[in-house]
């Protein structure tokens, strides 16, 4: 594999015509709706395991990096965070397909891309919310070469689900089976596309295991199942993690605030999850008959599959009803498989991934680079397609070769949400749902930045809300984040070598000066900032006495402690609803070596200052 990477500085028709068919190979996306991993998911999809997971290299620290579909969804098509896609949420005015049109994403995402790139592009399923029977032909999703969207308000009705093909008038597949139907219509591309010399992307979104949206009045119920998996998973409980509906409330805002779930809701909400596997079931035998198809067409060896996500999902976690929209694991660490040529096959990857990274990954192959590096790709790419540079994602490391991937690539993931969060399912509504207002029926002042960090003896998830209370875990030790090291509550009762405490050997204080500094280059970080943030904070110099800073532990480094402790801190005026930069607080941090940070705030350091947040 190394020689493609010489091949680069060539003209792409060089490398189309040198390489070998690798070099263009087909691309199938399936992406699900809501699928957790928390709640152990993926075992209960023997197929995807036995055709994918076997087969293939599973991510297991993938995140989705805003968990909420429509956004979520925004930043996987276009490999650039939610904050510079500036679609955050389902529906207007912040977002939904509407605001995805006006942003100007519709003439610049993955398919065009793909397309400039000689790819014949296919989709099939839900794309985006409000993307409806009224609003789909007057702005047609561009860049596919065929398309069959699934349109709301029926996108979430299993039963009755409404697809557009090609722009064309919504037609109706009353009474059957949605996640059925979208495997029919894949069968239907997939022979359009094997019967072409092009290679091709071919996007599947079965709305599983989704819940189920009936209208007026608006209800969300469990998702419909397929009558045959009917009896299935009836002894099926969700996992008693500790941050199973705790004795003590957990997180802050609104979600320290809700009170314990009684066993009617508990029992509820356990077949609410058996619904979701027997949903589940569709799509794992959508991906057999995948894989079959791929096979007796012979392209298999020329064909990566990638399996993941929109975002996670909890039930009954810190006492919430049915939901996502949290920065919990539970919501945004989510499965991400890919099985394809040179994939490590039966591996699970420790390399730390988000969805930033998928639109990156996919140009990366189709581009017909070798993978594993940064500044790689599309350097020779037509005009329409991006530069990595553009992008706020990497391109994930695929290859054995490339396993483990190397550490600067490993690190951090940028989480963040503006808004407010809803629950589903019978318990998770708020009042009267007739309408979809979250500031009456929903949880408000949900709006937050998060800072998902990996590395050699640390694992950590950091928050500061738009309430400006602040969480920080020990994700090592604490997996199911009910240990909030900056409530006083749990602090109190610590002692001082407690294990939570142990975070890269250095006191919690300096600790989160790094992880507060990080955060504030990632909250509006662009391109080659979001991808090496901690270059913001330590230009890199010729001079050898600058030291190099990669990591947190890098960072960690006692000569760096009143630098970092003088450091804005990230903080916000107010909760909006969207992303309005002058209600979020300081923008900038000052590099090291400028001399400009505050030497008066020196004082400040230790537990000292950070104690009026606890
Ligand atoms: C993002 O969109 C909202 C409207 O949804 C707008 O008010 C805001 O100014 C935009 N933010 C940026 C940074 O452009
Ligand atoms: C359990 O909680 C639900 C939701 O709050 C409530 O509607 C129900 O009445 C409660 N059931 C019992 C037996 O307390
Ligand atoms: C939601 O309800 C709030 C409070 O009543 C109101 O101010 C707001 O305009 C409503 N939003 C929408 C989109 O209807
Ligand atoms: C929401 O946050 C605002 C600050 O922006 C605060 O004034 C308000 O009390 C909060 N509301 C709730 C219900 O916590």
């Amino acid at each position: 594999m190394k020689f493609l990477s010489i091949l680069l500085g060539a003209s792409m028709l060089a490398i189309a015509s040198a390489t070998s068919s690798l070099s263009r190979p087909n691309i199938i996306m399936i992406l699900t709706d809501d699928q957790d991993v928390h709640m152990h998911s993926l075992d209960y999809m023997p197929l995807l395991q036995k055709h994918l997971m076997h087969e293939g290299t599973t991510f297991t620290r993938h995140f989705c990096t805003i968990a909420l579909c429509c956004p979520s969804r925004a930043t996987l098509l276009t490999g650039k965070a939610a904050h510079n896609t500036n679609v955050t949420d389902i529906i207007t005015p912040h977002g939904g397909y509407p605001k995805w049109v006006s942003e100007g994403h519709n003439d610049n995402y993955l398919p065009v891309w793909l397309q400039a790139l000689g790819y014949d592009t296919y989709y099939v399923g839900k794309l985006f919310n409000q993307h409806d029977v009224d609003n789909y032909d007057e702005e047609p999703a561009k860049g596919w070469t065929q398309s069959d969207f699934l349109l709301d308000p029926y996108t979430y009705q299993y039963e009755n689900a409404h697809f557009s093909r090609n722009g064309g008038k919504p037609v109706s597949y009353k009474g059957q089976y949605s996640p059925d139907v979208t495997t029919e219509k894949m069968h239907e591309f997939l022979d359009m596309a094997l019967d072409k010399e092009e290679p091709f992307f071919l996007g599947v979104a079965p709305i599983a295991p989704h819940a189920n949206m009936i209208p007026a009045p608006l209800e969300a119920t469990p998702p419909v199942y397929a009558k045959r998996h009917a009896h299935l998973f009836k002894d099926y409980k969700i996992p008693r993690t500790d941050n199973f509906n705790p004795d003590t409330p957990s997180g802050v805002s609104w979600v320290a605030q809700l009170p314990q779930l009684n066993d009617t809701v508990i029992d509820y909400n356990d077949e609410y999850q058996r619904c979701r596997l027997r949903a589940l079931q569709s799509v794992d035998e959508m991906v057999e008959s995948l894989v079959h198809r791929l096979k007796a067409a012979g392209v298999m060896d020329n064909t990566y599959i990638f399996y993941t996500t929109d975002n996670g999902y909890h039930i009954s976690q810190h006492r919430m009803h049915p939901g996502k929209e949290c920065g919990f694991d539970t919501d945004i660490h989510i499965p991400l498989i890919v099985r394809g040529p040179g994939v490590a096959r039966g591996v699970k990857s420790m390399a730390v991934t988000a969805h930033s990274d998928l639109a990156p990954t996919f140009l990366n192959l189709a581009s017909g680079a070798a993978f594993g590096g940064d500044d790689i790709v599309l350097e020779n790419a037509p005009s329409a397609v991006p530069r990595l540079a553009d992008l706020d994602g990497g391109v994930i490391p695929l290859l054995e070769d490339t396993q483990p991937s190397d550490s600067t690539k490993t690190e951090h993931v940028n989480i963040e949400f503006w808004g407010n969060a809803a629950g589903e399912g019978k318990y998770g509504f708020h009042g009267d749902w007739g309408v979809i207002n979250t500031t009456v029926n929903g949880y408000v002042n949900n709006t937050y930045k998060g800072l998902r960090l990996i590395g050699e003896g640390y694992n950590l998830y950091y928050t500061v809300w738009c309430t400006n209370e602040h969480e920080l875990y020990n994700v090592e030790r604490d997996p199911g984040q009910v240990r909030n090291l900056l409530s006083s509550s749990v602090l109190n009762g610590l002692t001082a070598s407690s294990d939570l405490l142990r975070i890269a050997g250095r006191p919690l204080a300096a600790v989160l000066d790094r992880l507060d500094a990080l955060m504030m280059v990632l909250k509006s970080c662009k391109g080659d900032v979001c991808r090496h943030p901690w270059d913001s904070l330590h230009p890199k110099s010729r001079s050898s006495k600058v030291p190099v800073v990669n990591t947190l532990v890098d960072a960690l480094d006692e000569q760096f402690d009143a630098f970092y402790a003088g450091q804005p801190k990230v903080r916000f005026d107010k909760c909006e609803l969207g992303y309005i930069p002058s209600s979020e607080g300081p923008q900038h941090v000052s590099p090291f070596g400028k001399g400009n940070y505050n030497a008066a705030n020196d004082d400040q350091v230790r537990l000292g200052h950070w104690s009026e947040w606890v």
